[in-house]
């Protein structure tokens, strides 16, 4: 594993740990099928059930971007706790599917909202965007520089995608999760976060055109470098040692064992993934929390998702303990722990 930091810990000698208070997510009305891509691809539904676990995904209508869903996920959240969004401090947004280069989707997403109080900036983290938006919301909150935070997780993954990669353009989808946190009162809420980079990796997944380094240009639309391009079998390797490690991590820094976890809610990037892991951790799967069979890899919306998910369908309680761990492209790889 590559050296890491170690953002908070228990006992770490800050104020308050930040509690999630609310969850919310948003979800394209368009499903995509497996029978549908098929007819995109040369491809099947059962190749893509059995090699990814996935059975559709949701899809964006033409003009919709990831402001919109992140937007839509804010206000769900908003409602649920009852807060005005005058009284949000800081908006943070995990994307890598942005509106547009700039301004960040944060500040698009703070005008929608009409949050005029509060802070907004964008955070590239890819699929761990979430879990390292997470630890920075926590340290916000521990410093008292923030009480009221939003975290959202919002990806229109459809805009990067090569529909004509059958590789790629199967595993992936749209959607948005947000959370809102302020300190915790009982000592509940983000006992641990844990963020890694290997920046070695970095062509394991990632859209090489666009930027600075290769500006758009009609050479480059040509050589389809505005997309998505991945090394599939061996991200999956390392996927699967690096979930494992940072959930344990996560473990022992809270001196807890695996039997001490009420939900696993790994990101959503293929079930065999999610299963390997499982397995090595030890973990059953009624305690796995999974979606992807309906909605794809939403990237830093995948965890939000789930736990929306979660939480609406009953499944976490007071007290839980929430194990949550995502690995993408950078290479970058988190783990958090929550107690509800
Ligand atoms: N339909 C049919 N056949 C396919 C498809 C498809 N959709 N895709 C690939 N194949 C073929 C390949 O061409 C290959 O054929 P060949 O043996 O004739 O060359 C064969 O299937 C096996 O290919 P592999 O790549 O070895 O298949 P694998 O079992 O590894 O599955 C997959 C591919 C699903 C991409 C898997 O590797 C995976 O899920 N990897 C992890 C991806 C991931 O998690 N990315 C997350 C990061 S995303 C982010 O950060 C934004």
């Amino acid at each position: 594993m590559g050296e890491g930091s170690v953002l908070a810990e228990p006992g770490w000698a800050g104020a308050m740990r930040a509690r999630i208070v609310a969850t919310g997510s948003a979800l394209p009305p368009k499903v995509l099928r497996n029978a549908d891509l098929a007819r995109m691809v040369s491809t099947s539904d059962e190749w893509i059930r059995e090699r990814t676990g996935i059975q559709e995904r949701r899809i964006v209508a033409d003009g919709i971007a990831s402001s919109d869903l992140g937007t839509e996920a804010a206000q769900a959240a908003l409602a649920r706790a009852g807060w005005d969004p005058t009284s949000l401090d800081m908006i943070v947004v995990a994307t890598c599917t942005p509106d547009m280069p700039l301004p960040s989707t944060a500040c698009l997403i703070q005008r929608n909202l009409k949050a005029t109080r509060a802070f907004a900036f964008d955070l590239a983290a890819a699929c761990s965007g979430f879990l390292y938006g997470l630890a920075v919301a926590d340290l916000y909150v521990r410093s008292g520089s923030c009480r009221r935070v939003l975290l959202v997780g919002t990806e229109v993954m459809s805009a990067i995608m090569d529909w004509t990669d059958r590789s790629t353009c199967i595993l992936f989808g749209d959607g948005a999760g947000a959370v809102l946190l302020e300190p915790s009162t009982d000592g509940n809420g983000i006992l641990s976060t844990h963020l890694h980079s290997d920046g070695n990796l970095w062509d394991l997944v990632c859209v090489e055109g666009g930027g600075s380094r290769m500006p758009a240009s009609a050479k480059m639309l040509e050589g389809r470098q505005h997309l998505m391009k991945m090394k599939g079998n061996e991200t999956f390797k390392v996927a699967v040692k690096m979930l494992e490690a940072t959930a344990r991590e996560a473990l022992a820094a809270n001196h807890l064992d695996v039997k001490d976890v009420d939900l696993f809610i790994p990101h959503q990037a293929n079930v065999r993934i999610l299963n390997a892991v499982a397995e090595r951790l030890g973990l059953e799967p009624d305690r796995l929390v999974v979606n992807m069979d309906r909605y794809g890899n939403t990237s830093a919306a995948s965890i939000p998702l789930a736990l929306d998910e979660a939480v609406q369908a009953g499944r976490v309680k007071p007290g839980s303990r929430i194990l949550m761990a995502a690995f993408g492209s950078g290479l970058t790889w988190a783990s958090a722990l929550v107690k509800w």
